[in-house]
């Protein structure tokens, strides 16, 4: 990311970064790193996206992005980790509107993320940019760079042929 981008990155996130709650994301693992780590990769994978496609709503969806895994283990009490799959994107958007104060665009993006194992179908283009991107940044995380590499190219393919203009 150049140095411009990386302080737009910062301007755009930097709230969230520095909120308590959200910090307390360090304590949290998610995929072998913290939780804080994760959601920060995913929000940095959608804004260059959303930059480099020169899409409009670059900051709502980054901001989305950062917090698409916003929630403690204990929020979600005695559940099993299937059952934490579908209903942890709706415990990180209730803390999003609480935290954030976010809009309904950034709370479907949040809800969605888990597409296609939440049935609910993401309603925009930068819902289904979040869910592909937070994917390859789990495959990425788990070690296999190569898989992440051709994974993000070809999701990048789906997203662009899905989102085109006719
Ligand atoms: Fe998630
Ligand atoms: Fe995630």
């Amino acid at each position: 990311m150049s140095i411009k981008k990386k302080v737009d990155f910062e301007y755009i996130v930097g709230d969230i970064l520095s909120n308590e709650k959200f910090k307390s994301l360090n304590n949290e693992f998610h995929h072998g790193i913290t939780r804080y780590e994760h959601s920060l990769r995913v929000a940095r994978y959608t804004y260059w996206v959303s930059k480099t496609f020169h899409m409009n709503k670059s900051v709502e969806v980054t901001r989305a992005a950062l917090l698409h895994d916003f929630y403690n283990d204990s929020e979600l009490g005695e559940e099993t980790s299937v059952e934490k799959l579908s209903t942890h994107p709706y415990m990180a958007a209730q803390n999003a509107i609480k935290y954030f104060d976010i809009n309904d665009f950034q709370k479907n993006i949040i809800e969605v993320h888990m597409f296609p194992i939440t049935k609910v179908l993401p309603k925009t283009k930068e819902a289904v940019l979040v869910s592909l991107m937070d994917k390859v940044a789990a495959v990425y995380e788990i070690g296999n760079y190569k898989l992440a590499l051709n994974l993000s190219m070809t999701l990048i393919f789906i997203y662009n042929i899905l989102t085109i203009e006719r």
